[in-house]
């Protein structure tokens, strides 16, 4: 595999047309880095907490780390659009760090501008805001820090999946604005326990999920590329469905935990949407690009979809007229689930590692690589 890998990155240096293509294949060359950091703004939170690293103002809490070793650091918020002082350093910055909870679009028309780009980190799990194909064709790498946040995001999704079948939401809206109607709230609040529940996708975070759903007593049901092995299988307590059109309509409430890929992408549209129970209860913490947004609206509106919660949205930010703020039946956040502060702690030393690996040469933990000697990690494919 190694030998494949040497091969396929020599054959691209030889026939590579100009002389920054072969630079973009190898690891850091000697002398001061040019590294360009995307982030969420921290504003007047931003000193509230010594360890709340992974805001602009803090940028991860490696500037004078960097610094003290010659390199130049730059971070910023402003991430969109031809005058955004992202766009200003892309012509010469070496390496860009950025976050899923506020993303630095990397299309392929910046990765073309980008002559000096070597490296693209994902400060945290998920680097679909990156062109990886275009990446992946201009010798880049592209890691992120698998597992970083996996408890984050899997306790958060329990806690919506409670939030939608309690129906907590309009209750805490009633006590706010001096209301009192059990009724409204009672018509249509369940227990967890003897419901359905499916995962689409069951890696890390899923895994973790059905780890914490088993007390509850549900019926749990996975759908992944890949079967977990026996063992596991029934220590988790799930059964695996091969078919996820099979699975989903038996299904009361369905978490989604797939990365948004060429095939995850719009899986749940209208259609998939019709196969579902009426009634269901969708979580979705993985990409919002997943699914179709008019469907969901849709679906929420007629009830078929009885309630929708999730932290994740396209675009992010999203636009203050993005229709899932005005959709009936939702308990929607901003992206939030794998940014508390213990993942920031976590994503940020496994930043500093990667950096610290790539200025001395050496490679990174094998699990994060996502675009490495021109070829996209298996599940990207
Ligand atoms: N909201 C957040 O803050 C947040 C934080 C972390 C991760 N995420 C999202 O969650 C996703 C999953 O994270 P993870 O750490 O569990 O990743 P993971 O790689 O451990 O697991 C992903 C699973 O999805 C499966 N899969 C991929 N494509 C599939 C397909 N087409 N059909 C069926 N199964 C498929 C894989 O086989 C794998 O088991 C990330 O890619 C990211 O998009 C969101």
């Amino acid at each position: 595999m190694a030998m494949k890998h040497a091969a396929t990155s020599a054959v691209r240096a030889l026939t590579a047309a100009s002389p920054s293509a072969l630079t973009r294949s190898l690891h850091a060359s000697a002398g001061s880095k040019k590294i360009v950091g995307v982030f969420y703004k921290g504003n007047e939170y931003a000193s509230k907490n010594p360890n709340f690293l992974g805001c602009v103002e803090n940028g991860l809490g490696i500037r004078e780390w960097l610094e003290s070793q010659g390199h130049q650091y730059i971070t910023t918020s402003e991430k969109d659009g031809p005058d955004s002082e992202l766009e200003k350093h892309i012509p010469d910055l070496h390496v860009l760090i950025t976050t899923p909870f506020h993303p630095a679009y990397v299309t392929a028309e910046r990765i073309k501008k980008a002559k000096n780009l070597q490296l693209l980190l994902t400060a945290g799990v998920g680097s679909d805001h990156i062109d990886l194909k275009a990446a992946a064709d201009a010798g880049l790498t592209v890691a992120e820090v698998t597992g970083s946040n996996v408890v984050s995001v899997a306790e958060d999704e329990l806690m919506r999946i409670l939030i939608l079948v309690r129906n907590f939401l309009p209750g805490y809206n009633q006590i706010v604005s001096e209301d009192w109607n059990v009724a409204a709230i009672s018509h249509r609040a369940y227990d967890l326990e003897g419901k359905i529940v499916g995962t689409v996708g069951a890696g890390r975070i899923g895994r973790l999920l059905l780890q914490r759903l088993k007390p509850f007593n549900c019926t749990l049901l996975y759908h992944d590329r890949i079967k977990m092995d026996q063992e596991l299988e029934s220590q988790i307590g799930a059964k695996f469905e091969e078919d996820l059109d099979a699975m989903l309509p038996k299904c009361d409430i369905i978490v989604i935990n797939t990365p948004l890929t060429e095939k995850t992408k719009g899986l749940f549209d209208k259609d998939k949407i019709a196969k579902l129970k009426k009634g269901v209860l969708i979580v979705n913490n993985a990409r919002g690009a997943i699914m179709d947004t008019q469907a969901v609206v849709d679906a929420c509106s007629s009830g078929h979809i009885a309630g929708y919660s999730g932290d994740v949205w396209n675009p992010q930010p999203a636009p203050k007229d993005h229709p899932w703020r005005y959709m009936p039946n939702q308990a929607m956040t901003p992206h939030i689930s794998g940014t508390t502060i213990d993942a920031q702690l976590r994503y940020a030393a496994g930043v500093k590692d990667m950096l610290d690996r790539y200025f001395k040469g050496e490679d990174f933990p094998t699990q994060h690589y996502i675009v490495k000697d021109g070829e996209l990690a298996s599940q990207y494919r």
